[in-house]
């Protein structure tokens, strides 16, 4: 081994720009941010071979004085931290390094102007080393040009992809500032061909200004399929879209997460949503989300990582517990929507749900736990009595499973099954809490062998199935009998439901963990108790069915976030048909 040495400024820079530089993505960050940070109100991103050979980023912020150029791009200088902000910073950047990290692996040149005349400066950087600081012509503002990125790092350059993954990368990071800045002007230029394209709205309402974004750079799909979020805390305040939990992807490239209008990539944050949207989404998708973060500057660590694409809170608890308390309200707002559904919308995959249900009743006598909701506006006409229902008036069946239902807007088709199995869910989970399961006597118990290991692990957890509203008991060795089941289940097939709800508790890791195991437990109960697809029903129970819907919270979709009914508007009906 050799001598210790200090290493010189050129290695500790590249040192410094294989942590900040991951990808060009990573560089075009970093200038955004700048410019950003320079108060830009256009900012133009031109692309070439996904960032490899040519970055630009050129803006109309207040620019660099020629004097400040050369110290713009040395390590460690920055005109946004002092001593007293570290702990409050309210800018993007802070380090001081991204400038001399890009520059020291690449061919670099910036041209700023800090007034409204066309007489700007250029520093150029060749190989780490300043080549010249000349006049330009440059109108106000700074304009950052990167060449041949990571030539002089040639293992970096090997691990990048190709470049439409490269370049897909940078338009999602475009695609997020635009989004979360939606009073800047952002236009990305890949290979010369406009990518993404913005215009300012002069719309009074920030929120209209927000959703005119939106539709810009997701598509109206986006805006329509969601809820608009927005609540406030002591310290927190949430705003964006919330996906409908049936519109919902494989992965969460749809979700878009700020802090402070910071872009974040947080998986601690991920998390948070899957625990938020688990009643209602199956477990292996995504919904599509926007949320904005907004905290005291002082309460939020972005210092966290040299990308700054992390951030630590100071009471992480609180924030993930306000996220999935407004997330859920959210979707108690909804009701029984659910997305606007086009044929072309992904869908959650078909999942082998087995219910064994024969015969199940469906109409009530007795309405009152499931009262009329008197908000929706009647038909007032007097000789008209019926009462206006959203989810309109059931025609007929088809398939033994659909259920066409004539609306004022068009019909819906409802998926009988998935319905009735989010109506026993929510019903069997509010009486679960109120502690007001009603049970039904079996006239026989029903006796079920199982294997002596299982009834010894499960003894005090057969117990506990009397919250729901199954009175089970250890008879015997190696059998258990089943005395009295939920009432809302009434006729389903006994001996399935305990066997399926005693294989849930054997997966059941997390048993401590009562709202997953009661909401688990619930959701077999329903699966089990629901009416089974293949069943004919009268249009009496179909109907009523329909009512059910309207009054369960979260009834657009099932347990498993596939949607419950779509709608088809006359409109569309009539354009299928030629006549508009
Ligand atoms: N587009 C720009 N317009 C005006 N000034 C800029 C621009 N880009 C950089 N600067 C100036 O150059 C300085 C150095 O930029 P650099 O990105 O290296 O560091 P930083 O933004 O302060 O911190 P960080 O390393 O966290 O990004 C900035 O502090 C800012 O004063
Ligand atoms: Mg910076």
């Amino acid at each position: 081994m050799s001598e210790i040495k200090l290493l010189s400024d050129s290695l500790i820079n590249k040192i410094a720009a294989g942590e900040v530089l991951e990808r060009p993505a990573s560089a075009v960050k970093e200038l955004v941010e700048n410019s950003i940070d320079a108060g830009a109100k256009k900012i133009d991103i031109f692309i070439g071979n996904g960032g490899k050979s040519n970055i630009t980023v050129l803006d109309d912020g207040r620019g660099i004085k020629k004097d400040e150029l050369e110290k713009a791009v040395l390590r460690h200088t920055t005109s946004k931290l002092n001593s007293s902000n570290l702990n409050c910073i309210k800018t993007m950047g802070f380090r001081g390094e991204a400038l001399s990290s890009i520059a020291s692996v690449s061919d670099f040149s910036i041209s700023s102007n800090q007034k409204n005349n066309s007489e700007g400066y250029e520093i150029k950087i060749v190989s780490g080393k300043v080549k010249h600081v000349k006049p330009i012509n440059q109108k106000k503002g700074t304009c950052v040009k990167v060449r041949n990125l990571f030539f002089s790092t040639p293992a970096r350059l090997k691990f990048l992809k190709s470049e439409n993954y490269e370049s897909i990368l940078i338009k999602r990071l475009i695609q997020n500032f635009a989004i979360i800045h939606f009073d800047k002007e952002f236009n990305l230029y890949l290979n010369n061909k406009i990518t993404i394209k913005t215009s300012l709205s002069k719309d009074r309402e920030v929120k209209n200004r927000f959703f005119n974004r939106v539709n810009q750079i997701l598509g109206t799909d986006f805006v329509e399929n969601s809820i608009d979020l927005e609540a406030h805390s002591e310290f927190i305040s949430l705003s964006g879209l919330l996906g409908y939990p049936t519109f919902n992807y494989s992965n969460s490239n749809n979700q878009f997460v700020f802090v402070n209008g910071r872009v974040i990539n947080d998986k601690t944050l991920n998390t948070i949503f899957r625990v938020a949207y688990k009643d209602v989404m199956f477990h292996d998708r995504f919904p599509q989300l926007i949320l904005n973060i907004k905290c005291p500057h002082d309460w939020v660590d972005v210092n966290v990582h040299p990308m700054k694409n992390e951030v630590r809170f100071s009471d992480f608890n609180l924030l993930k517990s306000f996220i999935i308390k407004t997330f859920r309200d959210s979707f108690e707002k909804i009701g029984y929507e659910n997305n606007k559904l086009k044929s072309s919308t992904p869908l959650v995959e078909e999942n082998n749900v087995n219910c064994f249900q024969e015969k199940i009743k469906l109409k009530e006598t007795n309405y009152s736990n499931y009262e009329i909701n008197n908000n929706y506006d009647s038909l007032q006409e007097s000789n008209k009595p019926e009462q206006f229902y959203p989810l309109g008036h059931a025609k007929s069946q088809f398939h033994a499973n659909y259920i066409i239902s004539e609306t004022e807007e068009g019909i819906i088709i409802v998926d009988q099954h998935a319905a009735h199995e989010r109506i026993v869910y929510e019903s069997l989970k509010k009486d679960y809490y109120e502690n007001k399961i009603k049970t039904q006597l079996l006239l026989i118990p029903i006796i079920l062998n199982l294997d002596n290991l299982v009834i010894k692990d499960y003894e005090k957890k057969l117990e506990n199935l009397g919250k729901f509203g199954l009175k089970i008991d250890v008879f015997g060795s190696n059998s258990v009998i089943v005395r009295e089941i939920p009432a809302l289940v009434s006729d389903c097939n006994v001996k399935n439901l305990v066997d399926a709800v005693i294989n849930d508790m054997a997966n059941e890791n997390s048993l401590n963990y009562l709202e997953t195991e009661v909401n688990k437990i619930c959701s077999t109960i329903a699966c089990h108790g629901s009416i089974r697809s293949g069943r004919k029903l009268e249009v009496e129970e179909m109907n009523d069915l329909l009512r059910k819907m309207e009054n369960t919270k979260n009834s657009g979709q099932c347990n498993h976030g596939r949607p419950t009914f779509i709608k088809l508007n006359i409109v569309e009906i009539e354009k299928l048909f030629g006549r508009k």
